[in-house]
């Protein structure tokens, strides 16, 4: 386990020593990593840092308030709201890899204007080092700004957390007095919801996919899960009043892990699956059934695509 009492102050001086004078910019995600990379350069460097969130539409129910209330004190914080671009660029886009190529190009695309027009100089990343294994390893095309230097011409780019593991960096959070909510929330995978709907990203899809999410994150608390979520895999028949529908189907996961590198899946109560069916059903017509997946990972990936 990381020592926050050492790790902290010597990661501050190292960013202060390496930035200089100049200015950063980071992309924050609502994710503990690069909010733990964002609070230590702010420390280190203030103003001079700008922390940039692009709101995809591919996030976690509320999550860009949270975003919002967590960052407030740093002056220098954006907001895009990118939505319907990144819709647009997904519509008709049915294959996994393809829709990771877009989102990231899309999101570069954003990230790219707010850099040059900050004139920052340097990247500050919230690498972890599980993402660098998984890249290392080719397993997927993960979602960073990874492709940024090759559009922006940075002086470097710095990765305070880059030697840590989630738990690792979720201390250091807690050390910082990040957000309880930030400091604990669970992993989300960069392409956000796009990975979490089966095929064609719509808003319809989304929708289910966001509010399912949030069910079972809350119902699934107690469970202390790496992550739980909720994927719209697919249409299946249905009964509505008397008529047969044709409807999403939603599959909950709950996983333990360490590094998201190979994964357990729970065991959760049958009164508890009830509830979260009843919530997921309740909360929109349009679903047709709820289903729990039992798969470990491997042979199972944690997210749908
Ligand atoms: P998989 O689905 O590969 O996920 O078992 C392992 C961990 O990585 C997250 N994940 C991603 N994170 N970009 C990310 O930043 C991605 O494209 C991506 N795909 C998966 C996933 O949520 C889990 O924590």
């Amino acid at each position: 386990m990381v020592d926050t009492d050492t790790f902290v102050p010597e990661a501050i001086t190292e960013i202060g020593d390496e930035i200089g004078d100049a200015n950063a910019v980071i992309a924050l995600s609502g994710g503990v990593d690069s909010s733990v990379a964002a609070a230590l350069a702010y420390e280190a460097i203030g103003d001079r840092l700008t922390p940039v969130y692009v709101d995809t539409g591919l996030m976690r129910k509320g999550e860009t308030d949270q975003i919002r209330e967590t960052f407030d004190y740093m002056e220098s914080l954006r907001i895009i709201d990118a939505k319907d671009r990144f819709l647009e660029a997904l519509a008709g886009v049915t294959d996994p890899e393809e829709k990771r190529k877009i989102i990231g190009e899309q999101f570069i695309r954003e990230f790219e204007r707010e850099a040059t027009d900050t004139d920052a100089d340097y990247l500050v990343q919230g690498t972890i080092y599980p993402d660098r294994i998984e890249s290392e390893g080719g397993i997927k095309s993960h979602h960073n700004v990874g492709g940024l230097p090759e559009v922006v011409d940075f002086d470097g780019i710095v990765e305070p957390v880059r030697d840590l593991y989630k738990d690792e960096v979720r201390e250091v959070a807690r050390h910082l007095g990040l957000d309880e909510l930030v400091a604990e929330r669970m992993p989300f995978p960069g392409p956000g919801l796009a990975v979490r709907v089966i095929g064609e990203v719509t808003d319809e899809k989304l929708e289910v996919a966001r509010e399912a999410c949030h069910v079972v994150e809350d119902e699934l608390e107690e469970y202390e899960p790496w992550q739980a979520l909720a994927a719209v895999i697919g249409k299946a028949t249905g009964v509505k009043g008397d008529n047969r529908v044709h409807g999403w189907v939603v599959s909950v996961r709950s996983v333990e892990s360490r590094d998201g590198m190979t994964a357990r899946a729970q065991e959760i109560d049958w009164e508890t699956l009830q509830r979260i069916q009843s919530r997921i059903t309740g909360a929109n017509d349009n679903v047709a059934r709820v289903v729990y997946d039992v798969t470990h990972k491997p042979p199972a990936t944690i997210e749908y695509e």
